[in-house]
């Protein structure tokens, strides 16, 4: 009957969270991947992925599936997520500052915008809770840290957004949810 009781308690315990192995990961990851999206409170943005629209001028801008081209051919160079393109197309945060939600838009450019940068840590899958790769917000270049990566509704479709640490502002008419970004290996 102990036994029975511990096995119970052993099992409620294991299926709640994966086990994250010691040790910290690399910020550097050279083979292809692509990014899942994962906010299990908004099924229209759970499990879809990061997907680039050529946006002109050599920058792509950053859309949650199934708006724009899908990729797997991201890599992470130093914390940032890169395209390793002729020139590398890099993630930056720059540009269409909105003050209603504190949010500023995330999207890839040769040029040298503030980068986003991440550091790589394990996670557990909130739907399967097998381990995974997430990349992790750290900071705007060097100047900014914290805050949080989301998505924003966009014409119909979904953007990518950035907020500082700290920030309360909130437009529900337009609402920023944060998301988990999940490294999903091609190869
Ligand atoms: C998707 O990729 C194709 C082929 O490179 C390109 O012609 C098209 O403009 C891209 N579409 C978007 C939305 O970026
Ligand atoms: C907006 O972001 C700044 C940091 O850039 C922060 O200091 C401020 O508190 C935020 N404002 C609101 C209203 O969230
Ligand atoms: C899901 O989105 C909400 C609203 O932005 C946020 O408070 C919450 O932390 C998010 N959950 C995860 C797991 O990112």
């Amino acid at each position: 009957m102990w036994m029975s009781l511990a096995l119970l308690v052993g099992s409620a315990i294991s299926a709640t969270a994966c086990e994250i192995p010691g040790g910290t990961l690399s910020n550097t990851i050279t083979e292809g991947f692509s990014l899942q999206v994962q906010n299990a409170s908004f099924p229209d943005i759970h499990n879809h992925f990061l997907n680039i629209w050529d946006w002109g001028g050599g920058d792509q801008h950053l859309f949650l599936s199934p708006a724009g081209n899908a990729t797997s051919e991201l890599t992470l160079i130093d914390g940032v997520i890169t395209l390793p393109w002729d020139p590398p197309r890099r993630a930056c945060i720059n540009g269409e500052y909105e003050v209603k939600d504190n949010t500023t838009k995330v999207f890839m450019t040769e040029r040298g915008d503030p980068r986003a940068v991440f550091d790589v840590i394990y996670g557990c899958n909130p739907d399967t809770d097998a381990l995974q790769t997430e990349l992790r917000f750290k900071s705007r270049d060097t100047s900014e840290y914290g805050g949080n990566i989301g998505t924003r509704p966009f014409n119909g479709m979904y953007d990518f957004r950035w907020t500082p640490a700290g920030t309360t502002a909130y437009d529900p008419d337009r609402p920023f949810t944060r998301v988990t970004l999940v490294v999903i290996s091609s190869v």
